[in-house]
């Protein structure tokens, strides 16, 4: 089977960027960047108070198109309707106290206002004002109306200001806006209605209050897995071992463990209404038996540790399996398709995505991983070296085929 090309999630994606003036539109020159390099067409308007902070020479050539300011000019009249219309999303960033006034009340002053008056399409505002402007009792009024017209906001940050003053008003950072596209307007929905989980990272398993025992995992491989789930609509939770890893939308459940046992507690628990499951952890095969109340004191030359099995989550889950569609990794190092294949039939699973730590770059500690799948039909698939963000979405498109055939 050929793995279908996973368009990134803006790709192809038409973007109408207004700015406004607020000292933030320099963030805008980033934003542009971010939005472009993922495969969008961004289109910029700005009003002319934005001028003073930003130059149209600049976000003209981020976006490879020509920056559009007024609504006439000698020899042309700029068609808002039509742009308004070519959008799939307008977004304001920033969007400054006065234009958002505008926008609250229908005004209609200039080439941005006469768009977005004109757009058929989503708006999403991204606001930047000084703290007491922001909690102003008329931008709240103004805010709240955005938003009961369907128009999405997104939340401002709390930092240095402009005037001097810390506090909130900051526009979001140019990345929060792009993840706040994708998961607000973008998201898929192959998985809408489906709830998955997802563990991930490695489990520490005490010796002592200052010492465990642990591994390598960090986690990328589970957190990718669980906002491409995610992304094609399903509702995710994520068990994550100890990882210093942080999900890109604030949409998925984080459940943060440390040991085996509640990594398995969490998992079991969840098990019943789960449709989808993926152990990507790498869990603790054995725990010490005992965790010593007060540090361990070095004595002697050799030290014994009595270790006890932990629970297989991944064996428990498919001995209990009921509507789950089950996935499991395996890790080797020789054999490997025999050894996968024996973990697919020993542990219930449809699907194993097997590393090899032959393959470099793959797996433990890089951002990049190259992995056979192989599911209980029968299907056996190599996808490339690439990086994990990417071998996720193949993964989890793969998860949707399996389930749509089934
Ligand atoms: N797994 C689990 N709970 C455990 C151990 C592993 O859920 N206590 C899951 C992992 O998340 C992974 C799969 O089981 O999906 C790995 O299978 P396993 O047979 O445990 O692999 P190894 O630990 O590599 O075992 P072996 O050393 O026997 O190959």
């Amino acid at each position: 089977m050929l793995f279908p090309y996973f368009a990134p999630m803006l790709e192809g994606k038409k973007i109408l960027l207004g700015i406004s003036g607020s000292i933030a539109a320099y963030k805008s020159i980033l934003l542009v960047r971010l939005l472009t390099k993922a495969g969008a067409e961004v289109k910029v308007m700005m009003t002319s108070a934005a001028h003073h902070f930003v130059s149209p020479l600049v976000l003209g050539t981020l976006s490879n198109n020509k920056v559009i300011t007024e609504l006439f000019n000698e020899d042309q009249w700029s068609n808002h309707v039509m742009l308004g219309r070519w959008a799939d999303v307008m977004l304001m960033a920033p969007l400054s106290c006065n234009t958002l006034s505008k926008m609250a009340n229908g005004a209609c002053d200039n080439l941005v206002l006469a768009v977005y008056l004109s757009a058929t399409c989503p708006v999403v505002v991204s606001p930047a004002m000084d703290e007491d402007m922001w909690h102003h009792a008329a931008t709240k009024k103004n805010i709240e109306w955005l938003q009961s017209i369907g128009h999405k906001v997104i939340p401002v940050g709390n930092g240095a200001l402009a005037s001097g003053l810390y506090g909130e008003g900051r526009m979001a950072e140019p990345e929060a806006i792009v993840q706040f596209l994708e998961e607000n307007i973008f998201r898929g929905s192959a998985l809408k209605g489906k709830k998955a989980m997802v563990s991930a990272g490695p489990t520490y398993e005490p010796l002592d209050p200052v010492r465990f025992i642990g591994n390598h995992s960090s986690g990328k491989m589970g957190f990718a897995l669980a906002e491409a789930l995610y992304m094609q609509g399903a509702d995710v939770v994520l068990v994550s071992g100890p990882s210093t890893q942080q999900v890109a939308y604030k949409g998925i459940v984080v459940k943060r463990v440390q040991t085996a046992a509640e990594m398995f507690e969490t998992c079991s628990a969840l098990h019943a209404d789960m449709d989808i499951e993926i152990m990507s952890a790498a869990v603790a095969d054995y725990s010490p038996e005992t965790m010593q109340v007060e540090k361990i004191k070095k004595a002697g030359n050799a030290m014994q540790v009595n270790l006890v099995k932990t629970t297989d989550i991944l064996g428990w889950l498919g001995a209990h399996k009921q509507q789950q569609y089950l996935v499991g990794f395996a890790l080797e190092t020789n054999n490997e398709k025999e050894y996968a294949i024996g973990k697919l039939q020993s542990k219930k699973a449809d699907m194993i995505v097997m590393n090899s730590l032959r393959d470099a770059h793959a797996g433990f500690g890089h951002d990049t991983n190259k992995v056979t799948i192989f599911t209980s039909n029968g299907g056996e698939h190599s996808l490339s070296l690439a990086d994990k963000s990417i071998i996720a979405k193949q993964i989890i498109v793969n998860i949707i085929q399996q389930i749509h055939e089934a």
